[in-house]
């Protein structure tokens, strides 16, 4: 028996400016998708850009539904809409950063874990990490050099081949 230990490391800001100029104006896309969202019933609205490998950026917002289950989070709707759109590009980075109606939002918006195992999907796909930036309305933004820092041990393909 050994231990096994996975440690990840990521970059930490303090502002906005101190992004490259095209990562921050992904991240302030991704805060004006933030306004197209639907969200009656958290009132926390999600705004995703993703930007691929020809400069296209693609966003997304939250879409809630009556039905819970029947909703999509943010970086799914920017990511499949890239997809579904541009097929054979590779994503290159998402920003993801959120809003909430009666509080800050004072930390980094990480992806939920369904979110992770989709956009994981691309960097398979592609053979090509998928840089993230994560921001809430004000303090720190983290950038993550791929999901498969936050996805050890990912479910993949290989596992449903003999
Ligand atoms: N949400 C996202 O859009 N992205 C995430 O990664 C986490 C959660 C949305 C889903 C729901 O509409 C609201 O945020 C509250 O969970």
């Amino acid at each position: 028996m050994k231990k096994i230990v996975h440690t990840i490391s990521y970059l930490e800001f303090d502002s906005i400016e101190e992004l490259s100029p095209t990562d921050r104006e992904l991240l302030k896309l991704a805060g004006q998708a933030a306004i197209t969202s639907h969200a009656p019933y958290s009132h926390y609205h999600v705004g995703a850009a993703v930007r691929l490998a020809n400069g296209k950026v693609f966003t997304g917002s939250n879409q809630e539904n009556m039905a819970f289950p029947s909703g999509l989070c943010a970086e799914r709707v920017a990511v499949f809409y890239a997809a579904a759109t541009c097929p054979d590009i590779p994503m290159e980075t998402l920003a993801i950063t959120a809003r909430a109606d009666f509080f800050e939002v004072c930390d980094p918006v990480p992806p939920c874990g369904m979110c992770r195992q989709a956009i994981i999907e691309y960097e398979f796909k592609f053979n090509r990490k998928i840089r993230l930036i994560l921001s809430g309305e004000k303090g720190k933004i983290f950038l993550i050099e791929g999901m498969d820092t936050l996805l050890p041990l990912t479910f993949h393909e290989k596992g449903l081949i003999k």
